[in-house]
């Protein structure tokens, strides 16, 4: 514990105790809702005091949001402020970093939070949050509330987010994430799960240091739990990639542009499959995205064609009574050790209209590394994600049939 004076516009912030505050939660899972923002389709995760939501980002480094005029600040020579910057990915936001004077007695830590749905950086101060969540202690649900570290947003920054969401949650593997800091903090196993909620309805949850019990059947919850696959890193971010070897369209394999064209280079960063919660549908290189196409587009060559539906390519004729009825091929990632992930292929766009839910990538994204495809929040939707960043894998759910409700405790 050291008693810090800091000096910033006039504010004498007089702090001591250590920078991450732990309190009791003891040993139980620690949950938060996820719902969907219908305007950006976004998903939220309510876990700010004051009810303010943030935005899930499932490869995002770092937690940040608003922050009052008043909020604690640390030397840059602080612990806290080499732990908050420790893994800020490299030519990402850092860039800035080189107006700032570390050796200054008077330098305030700063931090570099990113907007994942602009590419926007900022420079701001690495603060303290005071969060709220439940914990899950067996059949009951208490209020917990804890600090964690991350950075205040600048207006920038969160003027692109939905109208009620203050910042972003970073879920990444990395240490200054929100997973990697709550489980730290109430001493659990460091994993966590995720159920991101249908745009229809319900709720969705993701719950820290726990696993699928919280979710499934004791039956279901070992299957998921005995079948994980190891997720693969890259050195320029902090996204989950999963090792697709192939792509099957009603159980064929679809033609790829070349052997090994979803794989990652973990060097360079560029190539592989990044799980997002910030794109809604799955964004594919165009290679891929064509080769894709091409095999929906025979595999259904008996389904009526509608005209389309931007941003969708591929629409058909398909009333929402009978979407679930319709003769749609399913779309399957091949993984590791014969393993098959089934993800959600067509999207109902009105009442009339279902669309193939892939899209076709576009822009070069803006830091400098390209992904072979964007697995998007809607192909996961109602499934359930379980993250073991310790043995660093991951698993996966088919759709839940209750949904991300949290059923058991
Ligand atoms: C950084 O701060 C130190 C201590 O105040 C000062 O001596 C030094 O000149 C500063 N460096 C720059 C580049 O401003």
């Amino acid at each position: 514990m050291w008693p810090v004076v800091v000096v910033l516009c006039g504010l004498v912030l007089v702090l001591s105790s250590s920078p991450t505050s732990t309190q009791a939660g003891g040993g139980v899972p620690i949950v938060a809702p996820v719902g969907k923002d219908p305007s950006t389709s976004l998903y939220t995760v309510t876990i700010k005091a004051g009810g303010h939501d943030l935005v899930v980002d499932l490869s995002g480094p770092l937690h940040w949001s608003r922050c009052p005029p008043a909020h604690r600040n640390f030397p840059c020579l602080s612990s806290a402020c080499q732990a908050v910057n420790r893994d800020i990915p490299p030519g990402t936001c850092t860039f800035t970093s080189k107006f700032i004077n570390y050796t200054d007695p008077n330098c305030i830590c700063p931090t570099y939070p990113y907007n994942p749905i602009t590419g926007e950086c900022g420079i701001t101060d690495a603060t303290t949050f005071t969060l709220s969540a439940t914990a899950l202690n067996g059949a009951q649900q208490e209020p917990v509330t804890f600090m964690a570290l991350g950075a205040c947003s600048t207006e920038l920054l969160y003027e692109t987010l939905p109208a009620d969401s203050w910042g972003v949650a970073g879920m990444s593997r990395l240490t200054q994430s929100l997973p990697t800091q709550v489980t730290s903090t109430f001493k659990l196993p460091r994993e966590f799960a995720l159920c991101l909620p249908w745009s229809g309805g319900g709720s969705g949850a993701v719950i820290f240091g726990g696993g699928p019990s919280q979710l499934l059947s004791g039956v279901a919850a070992q299957a998921l739990s005995e079948n994980q696959v190891p997720y693969l890193k890259s050195s320029t971010n902090g996204a989950y990639y999963l090792h697709v070897t192939g792509i099957n369209v009603n159980n064929a394999p679809v033609t790829l542009p070349r052997e090994g064209a979803l794989d990652l280079n973990a060097g360079s960063g560029e190539g592989g499959v990044i799980l997002s919660t910030v794109v809604s549908y799955t964004t594919l290189r165009s290679d891929i995205y064509r080769a894709l196409l091409a095999a929906f587009d025979a595999a259904t060559s008996g389904v009526p064609r509608a005209p389309a539906v931007a941003p969708f390519e591929l629409c058909f004729q398909a009333s929402s009574a009978s979407a679930s009825a319709l003769p749609f091929p399913g779309v399957d990632l091949l993984l590791d050790n014969g393993r098959t992930w089934s993800v959600a292929s067509v999207v109902q766009v009105d009442d009339r209209t279902a669309c193939f839910a892939f899209l076709e990538m576009t822009m070069i994204s803006r830091v400098g590394w390209e992904p072979a495809a964007l697995l998007g929040g809607f192909q996961f939707e109602d499934r359930l994600l379980l993250f073991d960043l310790e043995k660093e894998t991951f698993a996966f759910s088919g759709p839940l049939a209750g949904g991300c409700a949290i059923t058991s405790p």
